[in-house]
């Protein structure tokens, strides 16, 4: 993003609302309801407090970690986002190569424009793909295919929208990808002509993803009626344990919110959970995700990996994860809006923004370390 300067996620944000049409803006921009919780998530971060420490070695810092034994240059990984590709042209590609160069992990959604194997053509460190249980089986077998063909190296499975929570923008904007001809969006798509012409050059990619893989599915319109229907309202762990033997690698489970849950997840034998709301789209009126992000690492001891998402937006927001115990943290909007603001550099902006900001505060907190954070880095009685 030229001639703007960025030094926040916020202006990041702000850049991508005038960059990317507005259906697409809210999309993502939006939370399920009153959007109290996709409030909550931010609020309750930024009420978190650090102490300040000084007088102490602050040189050579180390901000790398590994997620369930992958290397990260940081503890931050990108959230599975459906559309992504409606950002941007190829959004789902381009996100994917700004994280494999800052060396984070890239989450491939089942919600994708671009096809697995489009991005497996155009990376080459290994992603990971984010699986929806969907009613019909052989679908979700081949998906799981796809994603071994492909050599993802994480399963991402996505237990907190077996039933879509309301987003009234949405409704609103009449969403649908491609947009549907109106008026009011052809006016609208006439004050975004970057976007328009990048849409136009990529066309030929566009909804591979699910659109030929799915039984009955030859158009678009067909494609929108049969992802509406395919959420699995009868998911359970027993359907837990039958993705991870089929899938047979890493799995990372996401959308635990409640210490009850926590323990379930670690029956299951998954490698990773991820405290999540799904960044407040889901039940709104449930609690932020960094709330219950100690009691549910409380709950689970050493049992399994605990990681959180919803609301971080900065580098503070990462040290407040990890230091109540989270083993890092998925960022969701916040790429989203480098991809619509700058496409590939604008991500990888995201991705520097953050990684500065979270090396400089956990230098003034007084720690060279990622591995060195926990409760102590914060002030008892702000989180
Ligand atoms: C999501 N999220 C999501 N999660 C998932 O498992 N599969 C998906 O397809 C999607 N799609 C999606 C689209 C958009 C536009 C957003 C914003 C989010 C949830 C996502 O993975 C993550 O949990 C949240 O985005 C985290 O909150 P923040 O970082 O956006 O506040």
């Amino acid at each position: 993003p030229s001639n703007t300067f960025i030094a926040t996620v916020e202006d990041m944000r702000r850049v991508a609302r005038r960059r990317v049409p507005r259906m697409f803006y809210d999309y993502a921009d939006s939370g399920s309801w009153t959007e109290s919780t996709y409030r909550a998530n931010e609020a309750d971060l930024q009420k978190i407090r650090f102490r300040q420490r000084v007088a102490r070695n602050m040189e050579n810092r180390n901000l790398a970690t590994t997620m369930v034994g992958q290397s990260a240059a940081m503890p931050v990984a990108l959230a599975p986002t459906g559309l992504t590709g409606m950002q941007h042209a190829d959004g789902e590609i381009l996100a994917a190569q700004a994280a494999e160069a800052f060396g984070v992990p890239f989450t491939l959604s089942t919600m994708s424009i671009c096809s697995i194997e489009d991005v497996a053509a155009h990376t080459s460190a290994p992603f990971w793909f984010q699986l929806y249980v969907m009613r019909d089986r052989d679908f979700i077998e081949r998906l799981i295919d796809r994603a071994k063909a492909a050599k993802c190296s994480a399963l991402v499975l996505t237990l907190d929208l077996q039933i879509l929570g309301q987003r009234h923008k949405d409704l609103r904007n009449g969403l649908s990808a491609p947009p549907r001809m109106t008026l009011g969006n052809l006016l609208n798509l006439a004050t975004k002509p970057a976007w328009c012409w990048n849409m136009l050059r990529t066309q030929r990619r566009t909804f591979r993803n699910i659109a030929g893989h799915a039984k009955g599915v030859t158009d678009l319109s067909s494609l929108g009626a049969w992802t509406a229907e395919q959420f699995d309202p009868t998911l359970n762990w027993d359907d837990v344990e039958w993705i991870k033997k089929r899938w047979g690698g890493k799995l990372i489970l996401k959308g635990i919110l409640d210490p009850e849950d926590a323990r379930h997840a670690v029956d299951t034998g998954a490698d990773a959970l991820i405290v999540s709301n799904h960044g407040g789209r889901q039940l709104d009126g449930a609690v932020s995700s960094v709330s219950m992000l100690p009691q549910v690492v409380d709950a689970v001891g050493k049992d399994i990996e605990v990681w959180m998402d919803g609301g971080i937006r900065s580098g503070q927001d990462i040290l407040r994860a990890v230091a109540l115990g989270a083993r890092g943290v998925m960022i969701g909007r916040p790429f989203l809006y480098g991809l619509g603001a700058g496409g590939r550099e604008g991500v990888a902006k995201v991705l520097e923004i953050l990684a500065k900001e979270l090396d400089i505060t956990m230098a003034l907190c007084g720690y060279r370390d990622i591995h060195q954070i926990d409760r102590d880095v914060l002030v008892p009685g702000t989180y």
